[in-house]
């Protein structure tokens, strides 16, 4: 262990005060705080600022505003284009001119649904400047799920851009919007639309569509707004990830708290200062996106890489070692699906060895669990230490990793590494919060108070946060299982509630089953998270039908299309079984445990308590049938 990163997490948990008062040396105060933490006030009581001069102005103000603060790298569209800091400023300053000209104002809420393009950062960042609390919505989401999000963050404004594109496909975002808008119950003034050179032109007639570049056009002379003081636990944005219910939840990041917690997870954690450069290739519309590519690298003066592409098809599987080579990365940060995706199509690493990783010293691999074997693979092709580390939305930025920065290299293939300064972990199985013996598993948690940057509250639901503290009290519940092993390195082997990561992607089984329910002829259904070689985890269904439902396979597609256009693309659900039973017990519950080893083909031990002892081995019958077809 380096005596670096121990002194770091022991100061971190015996001094807080004095430990997070150092880290917020890192960030530029309009009014300094009083004091580091304050269990009403949250991070950073009577400290004001503004996150967007802190990732912006401020380099050009220290004379760096030559660097080169975001490269926009786009295979899809074969453009790398790089913008400076200054340019940076400039882009953001006419971008808050649009809104302010709006009517935009501190506090007031914009949802975004954008793709990976520059204006999206712009646009970010300009809500920064203005107070404004951005809502990004990913794009993979379908209009009622962008609807939900509507209705719960009631914008004044929505930006969007005339499609996305996915891989070969571009996919219009203007008629996903409108359908949106009119599921919605809120009534969003105006639609800023941004009309990309590629793909279809989009239609802007209704009165209350605008377009961004006449926009900006009409408010090019407007003064840009200077950034507005804002207090450290004012909202910056508004984040929705998956609860156990069809609601999403409305992670608040505050400002304060997240500035700091980014700024020393950039210098303490991935190795990154100023002139460095950073390329997280996730979405902006996920936590890493707003995280690790928009915020932090923008925070400490880095270069961070905005990745418009896949990582195979887009157009090969050497895109990501050619955009690691092409912009000088320094350290990279992934999700493990997407080396699997890589592995999958150039197994022998030909790519790898072609392009070479340039100047990267290290991988990062997050959002779901990083199987050995995908770890051990890149490690051997790549040369380069891989480092699985893991938090959540809720969190914001890292708790478990091997904090490289402070030269703790640890790293144990399986294991998401260990504590972050600021948090302290345990793993827990009763009420009292008492954790078990090392090697145990149990439900994972993390000591109250939580570190700066992690959320606070939930957007019109506090009390559902609330909720995260409740059952084991005095702790934070994660929702993860896992455990400790003897050597302190802890282990994250799934969750304890209804979520599911597929292809890096956190989505909630329970909210597809209730998707899967309101499908015309289902009479009861059953949604669970199945092993997948590449996207590690995909949902598959169960259902019974209704008496009289003449054909099964139109109910099949009936439930896969209702998923798709309900939830969106990215549920990727794409089996669904129409059975005569579901498993259950004599109290009705449904054995969905049973139904995942069944389709994972796993050892299935009938449980004393099931009702019909028959099911499983019809269930199993039909899935193998459906294997061999
Ligand atoms: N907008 C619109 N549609 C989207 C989308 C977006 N931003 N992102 C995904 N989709 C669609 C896909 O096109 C696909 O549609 P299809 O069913 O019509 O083919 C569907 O949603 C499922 O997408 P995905 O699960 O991503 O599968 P894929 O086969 O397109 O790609 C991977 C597989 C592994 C290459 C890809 O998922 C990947 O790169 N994952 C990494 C994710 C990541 O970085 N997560 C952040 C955590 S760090
Ligand atoms: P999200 O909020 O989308 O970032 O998803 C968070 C969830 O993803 C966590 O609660 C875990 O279940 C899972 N996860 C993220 N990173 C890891 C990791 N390194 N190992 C295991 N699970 C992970």
């Amino acid at each position: 262990m380096s005596e670096a990163y121990a002194k770091a997490w022991r100061d971190s948990i015996n001094q807080p005060e004095h430990f997070w008062s150092q880290a917020a040396q890192a960030v530029d105060w309009m009014s300094p705080p009083a004091r580091s933490f304050d269990e009403a006030e949250g991070w950073y009581p009577g400290g004001t600022l503004n996150t967007c001069h802190n990732c912006v102005d401020r380099h050009v103000a220290a004379g760096r505003g030559g660097v080169t603060a975001l490269a926009y790298d786009s295979p899809v569209t074969g453009v790398v284009h790089r913008y400076s800091y200054a340019e940076l400023l400039d882009e953001v300053g006419r971008v808050a001119a649009m809104l302010a000209a709006l009517g935009v104002a501190k506090g007031d809420r914009v949802v975004l649904y954008m793709p990976m393009i520059p204006q999206t950062v712009f646009a970010m960042l300009a809500c920064a400047r203005l107070g404004a609390v951005h809502s990004v919505v990913f794009g993979g989401f379908a209009p009622l799920e962008l609807a939900k999000r509507i209705d719960d963050a009631s914008p004044t404004l929505l930006l969007t851009a005339s499609c996305g594109i996915e891989g070969a496909r571009t996919i219009p975002y203007k008629p996903l919007v409108d359908e949106a808008l009119r599921l919605a119950h809120h009534q969003v003034e105006r639609v800023v639309l941004f009309q990309r050179d590629t793909g279809p032109v989009a239609d802007i007639s209704s009165p209350r569509d605008l377009d961004w570049d006449t926009l900006r056009a009409a408010t090019h002379s407007d003064p840009a707004p200077a950034p507005v003081e804002v207090a450290s636990s004012d909202p910056l944005y508004i984040l929705y990830t998956s609860g156990t219910t069809g609601t999403p939840k409305g992670v608040v990041r505050d400002n304060g708290g997240h500035a700091v917690a980014l700024a020393w997870s950039m210098a303490n954690i991935y190795d990154i200062g100023a002139g460095d450069v950073f390329w997280a290739a996730s979405d902006v519309g996920w936590v890493v996106g707003h995280s690790y590519i928009v915020y932090a690298p923008l925070l400490v003066g880095a270069t961070t890489v905005l990745f418009e592409g896949k990582p195979i098809g887009t157009p090969d599987p050497g895109t990501f070692w050619r955009t690691i080579d092409r912009h000088g990365v320094k350290t990279f940060f992934t999700a493990p699906t997407a080396i699997r995706a890589v592995r999958k199509e150039d197994p022998d690493a030909t790519f790898l060895k072609e392009i070479g990783t340039g100047q990267c010293r290290t991988i990062f691999l997050a959002g779901e669990r990083a199987d050995p074997d995908t770890i051990g693979w890149l490690e051997d092709k790549s040369g380069l230490p891989v480092i699985d580390h893991w938090w959540q939305t809720e969190l914001g930025w890292p708790a478990l990793a091997s904090c490289v920065a402070l030269g703790d290299l640890r790293r144990k293939r399986g294991s998401a590494g260990f504590p972050v300064p600021g948090y302290e972990f345990a793993v827990v199985v009763d009420e009292g919060g008492h954790p078990v013996e090392t090697g145990q598993s149990g439900a994972v948690v993390i000591r109250a108070p939580l570190a700066p940057g992690v959320f606070r509250t939930l957007w019109n639901n506090h009390a559902g946060y609330q909720k995260n503290f409740a059952t084991f009290p005095g702790w934070y519940e994660t929702g993860d299982a896992g455990f400790i092993d003897d050597e302190g390195f802890v282990h994250i082997m799934g969750r304890t509630d209804d979520i599911i990561n597929v292809a890096g992607h956190r989505l909630s089984t329970g909210q597809m089953e209730q998707i899967v329910a309101s499908v015309d002829g289902v009479a009861e259904g059953a949604v669970i998270g199945a092993d997948d070689a590449i996207k590690g985890m995909i949902p598959v269904a169960f259902v019974v039908a209704r008496a009289g439902v003449e054909s099964e396979q139109a109910l099949h597609d009936a439930v896969i299309k209702a998923v798709r256009s309900e939830l969106g693309a990215v549920a990727a659900l794409k089996t669904c079984y129409v059975v005569p039973a579901l498993p259950k017990t004599r109290s009705g519950k449904i054995l969905r445990n049973l139904l995942r080893k069944i389709v994972n083909g796993e050892a299935v031990a009938i449980p004393p308590t099931i009702d019909d002892p028959a099911v499983p081995d019809m269930l199993l019958a039909r899935v193998r049938a459906h294997a061999e077809v």
